[in-house]
């Protein structure tokens, strides 16, 4: 028997019709044709499925369809439209971090979920000090990546429950490397996609320094 499944993928409107047991990658590929997000395990264990669910980095192999009904997915592709590369994808280029390029299309939706996750605050389990979480965020939903699992989730909630939404958090290449740690790449690129991601968030990062205070006319004593 069919379900009804609305999505909006990339941007457009898709209606499908799924066995209730459909995953959404299964659909992404299969009904609809995006090969953008890659099988690679089928059970929750390598990242090559990530996609953006309504703005949060899921694996889309641990997702029923039917579960996401009404969600805006956004895929690797679906951060560069028209063919136009995003800081990210071209980061990766710049870097040199792919080899076979299999588990890329994942690291680049898991990487923009971390530069999300970094800019509102929301720590990891190596953040040093961390002063917030937003406890909606926290909550953890078992499709996802590292930086989401929910044992680190429940812990950061319990810890900052009732504290304000944190500081963005800064990208150090420890906090890049756990909260990347649930997409893998069998071709070990690892170094160059920290690389990747910390050239990306340090150009975010510097544009949200306040602007250098300049002295007013005659403050410097001219
Ligand atoms: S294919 Fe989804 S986590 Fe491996
Ligand atoms: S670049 Fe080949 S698996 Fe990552």
């Amino acid at each position: 028997m069919g379900y009804p499944v609305h999505l909006v993928i990339d941007g457009q409107q898709h209606d499908l019709i799924v066995d209730p047991r459909t995953t959404l990658l299964d659909a992404l590929r299969d009904h609809l044709g995006n090969m953008s997000p890659k099988k690679g395990c089928d059970h929750g264990q390598c990242g090559a499925c990530t996609v953006l669910v309504n703005g949060r980095r899921l694996n889309s192999c641990l997702l029923l369809a039917v579960s996401v009904d009404g969600a805006e997915v956004l895929t690797s592709d679906g951060l560069a439209p028209d063919g136009e590369l995003s800081e990210l994808h071209q980061a990766f280029l710049d870097q040199d971090a792919f080899q076979c390029g299999y588990c890329t299309p994942g690291q680049i939706c898991s990487a923009a979920g971390v530069l999300q996750e970094a800019a509102d605050g929301r720590p990891s389990v190596v953040t040093e000090d961390p002063v917030g979480v937003d406890p909606e965020g926290a909550s953890g939903e078992d499709a996802g990546p590292a930086g989401d699992r929910p044992e680190n989730a429940r812990r950061e909630g319990a810890r900052s429950r009732d504290a304000e939404p944190g500081r963005p958090v800064a990208l150090t290449a420890e906090e890049i490397r756990e909260r990347m740690s649930g997409n893998l790449c069998r071709c070990g690129a690892y170094v160059n996609i920290v690389a990747a991601v910390q050239q990306v968030a340090a150009v975010q990062q510097a544009a949200q320094q306040p602007a250098a205070r300049q002295p007013a006319t005659g403050e410097d004593g001219r």
